[in-house]
C-alpha cells in the first residue's frame, strides 16, 4: 500500500501538462471539460492554488482552488488516481490546503463517489447553495 506522507507534493504547475490532467481525471474518475487543451490549461494558470502529489515521475493526485485568501476558496477539482485510492492522498491534499488557507470557508461540488469522503474529513452538506449550470 502507497504511504501518501512518502510522496511529493508540488504546488507549482511544473510537470503537468494538460493530457496528464485529462489522463487522471478519466481514470479517477472526475467529470470535467478536457477535450479543450489550451481552455483546460487557461484554468489552471487562472486558479489559486494547484497542489499535485507524485510518486516518482507519475501524477496520482490533484486538487485545484480559487480563492480570495480570506474569506473563501472553492475546490473546483480533486482526483487521486485509482490503485492509490484509499491510501491518504486525498486527506493530504485536503489539510494542505486548509493549512494554506486558515479561517476560509471552503466550497466544493461532490459527486456520489465521494460524499463519505468529504463527510469523513469534517465538511458538512448546504441546503442553501446554488448553481447556475454553464
Ligand atoms: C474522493 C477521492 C478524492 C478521495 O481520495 P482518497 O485519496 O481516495 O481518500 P483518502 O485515502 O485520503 O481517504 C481519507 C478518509 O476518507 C475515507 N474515504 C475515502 N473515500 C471515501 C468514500 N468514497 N466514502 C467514504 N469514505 C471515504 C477513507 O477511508 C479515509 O478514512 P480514514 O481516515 O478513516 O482512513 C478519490 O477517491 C477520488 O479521486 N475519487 C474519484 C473522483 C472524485 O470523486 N473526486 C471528488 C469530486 S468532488
Amino acid at each position: 500500500m502507497t504511504d501518501s506522507g512518502s510522496l511529493d507534493l508540488r504546488d507549482t504547475l511544473d510537470g503537468l501538462t494538460p493530457a496528464r490532467i485529462a489522463t487522471l481525471y478519466r481514470r479517477a474518475p472526475l467529470l470535467r471539460k478536457t477535450d479543450n487543451p489550451e481552455r483546460l490549461w487557461a484554468s489552471f494558470e487562472a486558479s489559486s492554488l494547484v497542489l499535485t502529489v507524485w510518486d516518482g515521475g507519475r501524477i496520482v493526485g490533484l486538487a485545484r482552488v480559487l480563492t480570495d485568501g480570506i474569506q473563501t476558496a472553492v475546490l473546483c477539482d480533486l482526483a487521486v488516481e485509482p490503485d492509490v485510492q484509499g491510501a491518504g492522498i486525498g486527506k493530504r491534499l485536503i489539510d494542505e490546503i486548509l493549512e494554506r488557507l486558515p479561517g476560509v470557508e471552503l466550497i466544493l461540488r461532490d459527486s456520489t463517489l465521494s460524499t463519505g469522503f468529504y463527510e469523513r474529513l469534517g465538511f458538512a452538506p448546504v441546503e442553501n447553495a446554488w448553481v447556475r449550470k454553464a
